[in-house]
């Protein structure tokens, strides 16, 4: 591809990005165009898709483009780890990298999920992480583990840690547990009895399994597990509407909050990343909530 002339089609010039493989469904562009437009800058947002091992060459030819940016999501937010100059510490950390910074040619890369999170639970819920007791749900998986060690560094009560590959649970719990940061971290076996028994002695259950992305997927654990003081948190969010957890959530009445606000949120920290200026929520916001919901991505 001739990055150069791909890059000079757009009007304004094509400055920002975000990859993946699939990529056409990201509704990233719906909430980068916006703040861009209403902050004055002359930049556009594009999605572009990347093959898995291209990430390095990807970032190579951002940065001869004169790009300022990129967000990484799935399926490359672990290859981008080896792909920048510098690392942050909280990257290394959380263990994948999802913000690209191009800086005088330098790539600088960061993790905004694991900030996104924190600002979401606060937003949602009002509540700050080291004041809760939480369960995460698929904590073997990218997200899972990212806002598993995020809830750890950032001094959350206790950490109950779910997957249905226990192993990957249990990896995760050690490398917490080496952070040395004194968090109260266990493994949750993922059957009815364990789950029910874990769900009653903690505040926020974060959903971040794939499960609840498509109609029919089946229940993540029994609905008479939830009690209205529940702060119940899906990183899910699809095209029709609520999903079943959050569904059985309020139900149950518990306050919720949906994949969506992690997106915003993760977004709004990029966007500080790259102008080092507070990111326009409000628009951001409205430009999600304006984009047909027909997929799902950062
Ligand atoms: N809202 C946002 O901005 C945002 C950001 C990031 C991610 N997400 C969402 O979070 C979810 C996870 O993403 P990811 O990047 O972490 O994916 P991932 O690395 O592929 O992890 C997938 C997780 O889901 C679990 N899982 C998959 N199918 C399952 C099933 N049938 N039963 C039980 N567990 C199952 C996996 O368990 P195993 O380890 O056993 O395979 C693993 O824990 C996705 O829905 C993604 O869209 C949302």
């Amino acid at each position: 591809m001739d990055w150069q002339a791909a890059a000079g089609r757009f009007t304004p010039p094509a400055r920002l990005a975000v990859i993946g493989d699939p990529i056409g469904h990201s509704r990233s562009p719906q909430m980068h165009n916006p703040a861009l437009q209403s902050c004055g800058i002359d930049a556009q947002y594009i999605r572009v898709q990347v093959p898995v091992g291209q990430v390095a060459a990807a970032f190579r030819q951002f940065a001869a483009c004169g790009f300022l940016g990129v967000n990484i999501t799935i399926p490359h937010k672990f290859e981008a780890l080896d792909a920048v100059d510098v690392l942050d510490p909280l990257a290394r950390q959380l263990g994948a990298v999802n913000t690209l910074a191009i800086r005088a040619g330098r790539l600088h890369g960061y993790n905004s999920d694991g900030p996104g999170f924190l600002r979401s639970v606060k937003e949602a819920f009002g509540a700050d992480i080291q004041d809760l007791r939480v369960l995460i749900l698929g904590a073997g998986g990218g997200a899972g583990r990212a806002v598993a060690v995020q809830s750890a560094l950032s001094g959350c009560q206790k950490l109950l840690l779910v997957n249905r590959s226990h192993a990957k649970a249990e990896a995760v719990a050690g490398e917490i547990r080496a952070l040395g940061v004194g968090a109260e971290v266990a493994v949750v076996p993922w059957h009815d009895g364990a789950l029910r028994e874990a769900l009653a002695g903690v505040d926020l259950i974060v959903n971040a399994t794939s499960l609840g992305m498509k109609p029919g997927d089946a229940a993540l654990f029994p609905q008479d597990a939830l009690q209205a003081r529940h702060l119940v948190f899906d990183m899910v969010y699809r095209a029709d509407g609520e999903t079943p957890l959050l569904a059985e959530a309020r139900l149950a009445g518990a306050q919720t909050v949906g994949g969506l606000s992690l997106l915003l949120h993760q977004g709004a920290i990029s966007f500080e990343h790259w102008f080092d200026r507070p990111a326009p929520l409000k628009v951001m916001r409205e430009g999600l909530q304006n984009a047909a919901m027909v997929g799902l991505s950062t």
